[in-house]
């Protein structure tokens, strides 16, 4: 029995030594303790020991056992220490090679207005809100006391797609949508973008509007100056100043048009001024009895001001920008300058 285990103690030996990958070693392992591998086998043999020497070859059997455990444990160290080398080397990363360069994107020139826009506008307690871009006939127009046959409607032909389905001429839109659904007060601001049929250096198809609608008890004329000179300040600089002049809109009665100082002279006159001192940036007005009404909202309790601007006007004149299409053409070297 002795020399039986001998044998196979050097038998282990040499295979241990001779194998070359883990992958081996352990195919070799099963060769002595699997489940009829060597060492597997003596064990099982013991029972036909007489019964006297069996705690002697009991003994024996085991520590033959430990150290060929013991050969094979040392082997599968040195082994897994070399095929980790080797994993070193074969997946090395040369580290000090330049990477590749990525381009960084940034936002549009319009969206970064937008977001100012917002910014000034929040801070004054306006929430947004956002309706849809293709709109029925009812909310862009016939809502804001501009019916079917108003001359108004030339002034904003825009892309039907059915007769009383279209892309939206105007962010005014939203201000039914939200009184029908909300009692006052109301304070919302609410940008997106409108459509028209008209293209050239001022104007696009598609350009982004801001509107801003509030109504409540004892809203003036007073509530919309303050509100737009404290907007202007934020927007164009401290010293900007801001003035009304009549117009007409037939969802704001009295309407208005705002200027503000122009930011180049100051108020002397200049190209950009064209020689005024003023530039027009938005439409604005007292909310029409006839709208409140139409929504539901008792003209005699409640009364609104309503507002609304074209964005690419503000960052036309924020980065003096010649020609409004240069937003649309996503000109790299144009978009960069707004990094
Ligand atoms: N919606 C108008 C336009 O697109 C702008 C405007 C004027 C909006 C007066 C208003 C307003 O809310 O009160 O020309």
């Amino acid at each position: 029995m002795k020399e039986k285990l001998l044998n196979i103690k050097e038998l282990a030996s040499a295979s241990v030594e001779s194998v070359a990958s883990l992958k081996d070693l352990y195919e070799a392992k099963v060769k002595y303790f699997g489940k009829a591998g060597l060492i597997t086998e003596l064990s099982k043999g013991m029972k036909d020991v007489p019964k006297e020497e069996r705690p002697n070859v009991g003994k024996l059997i085991n520590e033959v056992r430990t150290e060929i455990e013991e050969m094979f444990s040392k082997r599968e160290e040195v082994l897994k220490k070399e095929e980790r080398a080797k994993t070193y080397v074969s997946e090395a990363i040369d580290i000090t090679m330049p990477s590749k360069q990525r381009n960084v994107g940034a936002l549009h020139p319009i969206t970064l207005v937008r977001n100012e826009l917002i910014d000034a506008f929040t801070g004054m307690g306006f929430s947004i809100y956002e309706g849809p871009e293709i709109e029925e006939d009812y909310y862009n127009f016939q809502m804001l006391n501009i019916p079917k046959d108003h001359p108004a409607r030339d002034m904003q032909d825009t892309f039907y797609i059915t007769e009383n389905i279209l892309l939206r001429t105007q962010t005014s839109s939203g201000q039914a949508r939200v009184m029908l659904k909300t009692q006052p007060p109301i304070k919302i601001l609410s940008p997106g973008k409108v459509y028209r049929s008209d293209s050239d250096a001022s104007h696009s198809p598609m350009f982004h509007q801001m509107e801003g609608l509030v109504v409540d008890k004892g809203i003036t004329l007073c509530d919309l100056k303050g509100t737009l000179d404290e907007f202007v300040k934020i927007m164009f600089g401290k010293d900007t100043k801001t003035r009304l002049r009549p117009s007409y809109f037939p969802f704001t009665e009295p309407s208005v048009e705002v200027d503000v100082s122009c930011s180049e002279c100051h108020g002397k006159g200049c190209k950009l001024c064209k020689g005024t001192g003023w530039i027009e940036i938005l439409g604005a007005g007292i909310v029409n009895k006839k709208v409140l009404e139409d929504c539901g909202i008792d003209s005699n309790e409640y009364s609104g001001y309503a507002f609304g601007m074209g964005i690419e006007r503000i960052a036309i004149l924020k980065y003096k920008i010649p020609d409004i299409r240069l937003f649309f053409e996503n000109d790299v070297r144009f978009l960069k300058q707004f990094k």
